[in-house]
């Protein structure tokens, strides 16, 4: 009996050594993770340290993108990054500006709205979104509870191009890092872009307003919506019905991601 006694005990400890401790079997493994949820836990529902090769938080993810060369990989303030902006010729249209349009707002905002390059106003003032646009963009905001002093306004481009023609591909690639940056730094939780350009070049894409608006995506674990521009809900008011549903979307998950969901 005491024979059989011990072979139990040994044959336990065996099992206890090769799966840990018995609470193991209580705890639930997930058996699928949601589409983007990060997978850094081990099989025990452990957190494990992130693989070297991939930054853990959406923010030194989208850091990642500054090319390695680019200054801006050293800079640790918003505002020293307005003075290289405002220092330095990237490209021909930053040579023509009146002013730099970095960026205004909350520096810590939980919601950051991305637009695609400054207007003649935005020049004359250094400030984005200050003309006719502008003012409907602050009317968005406040029909879904956002003042436009709590949360951060940028564009993809910094300097205006001329005549207000479309920014280039080159434009916005030569910029884009200071964007990533503006993100890296202000942290926000969830991104709203405004017009098919600014979508397109924050996701990397190159698809249609259509197929860009109505849906949550992904920005390297960061939220994103995009919705039209304001200067085009200007001219084509019947597109503000779409353009509400877009908002509701977004402050949704913006609730939801804040534990401020009232279901
Ligand atoms: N349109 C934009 O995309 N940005 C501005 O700042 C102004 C108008």
């Amino acid at each position: 009996m005491q024979e059989l006694l011990h072979a139990v005990r040994d044959a336990l400890l065996q099992e206890y050594a090769l799966l840990g401790p018995l609470g193991f079997w209580k705890t639930p493994v997930a058996m699928s993770t949601p589409e983007h949820a990060p997978s850094n836990q081990d099989l025990f529902g452990q957190p494990q340290p992130p693989p070297e090769s991939a930054p853990a938080d959406p923010y030194a993810r989208i850091e990642a993108l500054i090319p390695p060369e680019s200054p801006l990989r050293a800079m640790r303030t918003l505002d020293e990054v307005a003075r290289y902006v405002a220092e330095t010729v990237l490209i021909p249209i930053d040579a023509r500006r009146t002013n730099p349009v970095f960026g205004v707002g909350n520096p810590e905002a939980d919601l950051m709205v991305i637009g695609e390059a400054p207007g003649a106003e935005e020049d004359r003032q250094g400030e984005p979104f200050v003309g006719p646009a502008g003012q409907l963009l602050n009317k968005m905001l406040k029909a879904i509870g956002f003042e436009r002093e709590e949360v951060y306004i940028t564009n993809v481009l910094k300097s205006r191009p001329p005549h207000n023609r479309d920014p280039q591909p080159d434009e916005i690639e030569a910029h884009l890092p200071i964007l990533y940056k503006q993100i890296a730094l202000v942290k926000p939780r969830i991104i709203l872009c405004v017009g098919r350009i600014a979508g397109n070049a924050l996701l990397g894409r190159n698809g249609s307003l259509r197929a860009l608006r109505g849906k949550v995506h992904d920005f390297h674990g960061l939220p994103v919506v995009v919705t039209f521009h304001p200067a085009a809900l200007l001219r084509n008011p019947q597109w503000k019905r779409l353009a509400w549903e877009d908002l509701q979307l977004l402050r949704a998950h913006y609730d939801r991601l804040m534990g401020t969901a009232t279901r």
